[in-house]
């Protein structure tokens, strides 16, 4: 009886329905211990709090219950894309996202999917951002270039826009299937996002380099047009629509 009742408690979301607690479930594990990873479930008292921040949420929880709770966040502005994590079952920003316990009694919160972990939300992204790295994401010129200023029109600078504005949160990564299995051959929405805006820039002159890098093996031909990621760009941005741009550009 005592364990069936235990059993309801943790198991059961039913049993909490018309309490006066909402309850934030959080992923963890710890490389130290020898132990699967857990759940750990916090209940707070309803306050008379109407919409609050995950991220202010997550500080609360370290401040008070778990000071070992380890979770990664700089800028808590959308800016540095360090705080990404998948809240409630959607990929996002946890600075970004707000959460009212007065809609819902359960808050539930994982790493990004299909990463590697170091240590409860924080992931490894070394892969990412060795992927990065291969785009060469800087401006290339060649060296007969005017060395003066960089001058661009009002439309060059204009095709710049929904792209620039991408932080490499790899939220969009993270949520596509096709990266998911082919992490190490497939470049994933956020790093070819930000090969489009290399190739497209009117300042750089390896358009031929930087298509070809990505006609070679899977780099591209991987995205089968799923769409998770722009669905889940915190910063509203269309890496599926540009990846389209990005075949046809290389003509696959
Ligand atoms: Fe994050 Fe959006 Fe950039 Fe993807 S495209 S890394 S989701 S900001
Ligand atoms: Fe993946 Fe987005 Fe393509 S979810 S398969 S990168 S359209
Ligand atoms: Fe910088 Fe969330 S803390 S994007």
């Amino acid at each position: 009886m005592f364990l069936q009742k235990i059993e309801k408690f943790l198991f059961d979301d039913s049993y909490y329905i018309n309490s006066n607690f909402f309850y934030i479930r959080i992923y963890r594990w710890n490389p130290y211990l020898s132990l699967n990873p857990w759940f750990n479930i916090f209940p707070l008292k309803l306050l008379e709090v109407k919409q609050v921040m995950v991220l202010d949420l997550l500080f609360y929880i370290k401040n008070n219950y778990d000071s070992t709770l380890v979770f990664r966040r700089s800028c808590r502005e959308g800016i540095c894309g360090s705080c990404s994590m998948n809240i409630n079952g959607f990929n996002s920003l946890a600075c970004l996202e707000s959460f009212n316990p007065k809609f819902s009694q359960f808050l539930t919160i994982y790493p990004l999917p299909h990463m590697l972990i170091l240590k409860d939300l924080v992931c490894d992204l070394t892969n990412f951002y060795n992927q990065y790295r291969l785009i060469k994401p800087w401006l290339i010129q060649k060296e007969t270039f005017n060395k003066k200023e960089n001058l661009q029109s009002k439309v060059d600078r204009f095709v710049l826009d929904g792209l620039y504005e991408c932080i490499l949160c790899a939220c969009c990564s993270a949520s596509c299937p096709s990266y998911w299995w082919n992490y190490d051959k497939y470049l994933g929405p956020a790093i070819l996002l930000q090969t489009y805006k290399w190739l497209i820039d009117s300042r750089d002159t390896a358009q031929k380099t930087r298509s070809s890098f990505l006609n070679n093996s899977l780099r591209l031909s991987k995205c089968h047009g799923i769409t998770n990621c722009t669905k889940v760009c915190p910063k509203n941005l269309n890496p599926a629509q540009i990846i389209n741009f990005l075949k046809y550009f290389s003509k696959i």
